[in-house]
């Protein structure tokens, strides 16, 4: 089985499951159910937790390993929940040789949380991401839409600061 532990501990609620639970019923048996199962199970809980893929795998008589290769593939599925401020710290190679690393660094110890987190009010999550293709402005980090580019580690916190 694969590893598809996430990083917080799963809370959906009996309402979030009953409606999940509805939204395998209209799909199952239907080619290509995954997909659509997939991008009503993000939307109903914010991420597709273990628990989340479980239940889908079951509910449509699928492998769980089939369900978490396309959770991993696609990147519009997140393992994890979602902070109001989505932070994004382009670990690319240009952003990389650039120092990418000390930024991403900088982000952890300014808010306590490592990539795949949320702090615990919600406000902020953490993800490293690959290449978005602003590679002249490397070292890059977003936060939502927002591109903030040749970054040094001391430029982290009075930006993040800016959010609260
Ligand atoms: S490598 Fe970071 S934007 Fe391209």
């Amino acid at each position: 089985m694969p590893n598809v532990k996430t990083a917080v501990p799963y809370c959906g609620t009996p309402e979030q499951e009953e409606k999940l639970r509805q939204v395998i019923a209209a799909h199952k048996g239907q080619p290509g159910a995954t997909m659509p199962v997939l991008q009503a199970a993000q939307e109903i809980f914010g991420y597709l937790p273990e628990e989340v893929q479980i239940m889908i795998a079951e509910g449509l008589d699928l492998p769980l390993s089939e369900i978490y290769g396309v959770v991993s593939f696609y990147t519009q599925f997140s393992l994890n929940p979602k902070g109001r401020y989505q932070i994004s710290v382009c670990l690319g190679t240009a952003c990389y040789v650039k120092g990418a690393g000390d930024i991403l660094q900088a982000v952890e110890q300014k808010l306590g949380i490592a990539p795949g987190g949320i702090t615990p009010d919600g406000k902020f999550s953490l993800d490293a991401c690959r290449c978005i293709g602003a590679c002249g402005l490397a070292p890059v980090m977003m936060i939502n839409e927002d591109v903030y580019g040749r970054l040094t580690p001391a430029q982290v916190a009075p930006i993040l600061d800016m959010y609260k």
